[in-house]
């Protein structure tokens, strides 16, 4: 339980989706210098002017904060992340299919020791939270002991984290493979351990079509239908050799995304990480099951996957959310990630707006997790999860910022010059978890 605070500072969330327009009218809720006033649970209570002392609301024990010049946003969420490939971040020269035999492969095996799952979890815990991303959908590994050793960190932490269990029995070298009725025992209990547990949910997590026989996508779709509540994650469509694996191992499907369809596993609560080489039919699916593309623009440019056409996923009305995609992206920063998408869809002649772009690692990405009465904004009774942030840093950003001439320009200069030294400070459900070194950090009690 923490204390009443009220944190002063520049509030930006959403009460709905930008569009595509630079004016994007009452969907930016802007509140330069305001007081957000967070309860005694660690839930957003209301915002009031910053000249209206908050003191009677926050009674005796209550805190102030005070962190006046800087943004302050809703914690950040990326739906398509690895939590063992921080060890392989930044690796030289593959795509895909040997990127993953060459580094990814190797460096999963060490999460099968328990001791180095944990290790790894709160490192990588730790780091999302020092970029300000307070929400995630993980991949750990195939190894039970990797989802058990992440959900406990998040549960240190306090952290929503929707993940499980890494799926793949086949096309994977020893040490990571598990089989079709082992692997179902597992996650059915760690879905009992886990899904609904404080923040944590499970979401079930083939790798992707290649590394699971028709037998365990099947028992995929079997968890997803027996628990309504879980999630799907899994990959699709993100390189072109990969697709043409797809179709030698599945040629019955009719497209990669199709292979998920015959098995169950494209539904409401289901993230499909890049996307990239879908076709309209495959998007016209997405739309009716009302399942969402995570798009990871560092990723797709740095393993060389392609240019995700997030325009032709609007207009066909699928719901795109933001990933870091590390180890194939190369910053945990979501800051970073949008600033390479607007380059990804510049170079289709699209314009990502910082507001398109924030609303999908904020509230977009909350109302596709149906988590929106918890994440995603400060509207009242949802959970504090937020960060502080600078809105510049050096003479070069500082003075972008003084001569922007409207928010839009100054929040998308920000949003492209920033990344995660940007970060003050990260709160989850109220509480500071993470203060940049060097800023005092806000005690729990006054
Ligand atoms: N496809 C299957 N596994 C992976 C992975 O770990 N990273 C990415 N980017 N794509 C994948
Ligand atoms: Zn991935």
């Amino acid at each position: 339980m923490t204390v009443r605070t009220a944190l002063r500072g520049d509030l930006l969330d959403f009460t709905g989706d930008p569009g595509w327009q630079v004016d994007a009218g009452a969907a930016v809720r802007f509140r330069p210098d305001h007081w957000l006033l967070i309860d005694e649970a660690g839930r957003c209570a209301g915002a009031q002017p910053g000249d209206r002392p908050p003191d009677a609301w926050l009674g005796q024990n209550g805190r102030k904060v005070d962190r006046r010049g800087h943004l302050i946003t809703p914690g950040l969420i990326d739906t398509h992340v690895h939590a063992p490939q921080i060890d392989v971040i930044a690796s030289f020269g593959t795509e895909l299919l040997e990127w993953l035999n060459t580094y990814t492969f190797p460096a999963e095996r060490k999460f099968a020791d328990p001791e180095e799952a944990r290790r790894g979890s709160r490192l990588f815990l730790d780091a999302l939270l020092a970029c300000g991303t307070t929400s995630a959908l993980v991949f750990p590994t195939v190894h039970k002991v990797s989802a058990d050793a992440l959900f406990e960190a998040a549960a240190d932490r306090n952290m929503r984290v929707l993940a499980g269990k890494v799926l793949m029995n086949r096309h994977a070298p020893e040490g990571l493979l598990d089989d079709v009725d082992q692997a179902e025992r597992d996650c059915v209990e760690l879905i009992e351990r886990w899904h609904g547990r404080g923040r944590a949910a499970y979401a079930v997590t083939p790798r992707f079509a290649a590394t699971s026989t028709p037998e365990q996508l099947a028992m995929a779709g079997r968890l997803c239908a027996a628990h309504p509540g879980v999630y799907l994650q899994t990959h699709v469509a993100e390189n072109r050799a990969e697709v043409r694996w797809m179709a030698e191992l599945f040629p019955e499907a009719r497209s990669y995304l199709d292979i998920y369809v015959r098995h169950g596993l494209v539904n409401r609560r289901a993230v499909f990480a890049h996307g990239i080489w879908l076709d309209d039919t495959d998007r016209a699916v997405l739309r009716e099951a009302g399942a969402a593309i995570a798009f990871c623009p560092s990723s797709n440019m740095f393993i060389g996957s392609g240019l995700f056409d997030w325009g032709q996923a609007e207009a066909q009305g699928v719901g795109v959310c933001l990933g870091s995609d590390v180890g194939g992206g190369t910053a945990l920063s979501l800051l970073r990630t949008l600033a390479d998408g607007y380059k990804v869809l510049a170079l289709q002649g699209q314009k990502l707006t910082a507001w398109k772009a924030l609303h999908a690692a904020t509230l977009g990405a909350a109302e596709q997790l149906q988590l929106t009465h918890e994440i995603g904004t400060f509207q009242p009774g949802t959970l504090a999860d937020l960060v502080v942030w600078d809105w510049a840093q050096g003479p070069v950003a500082q003075r972008r910022h003084e001569v922007a001439r409207d928010l839009h320009e100054q929040v998308f200069a920000w949003m492209t010059l920033g990344d995660e030294r940007y970060v003050v400070s990260t709160w989850v459900a109220g509480r500071e978890r993470y203060c940049r070194p060097g800023v005092a950090p806000t005690l729990d009690r006054p």
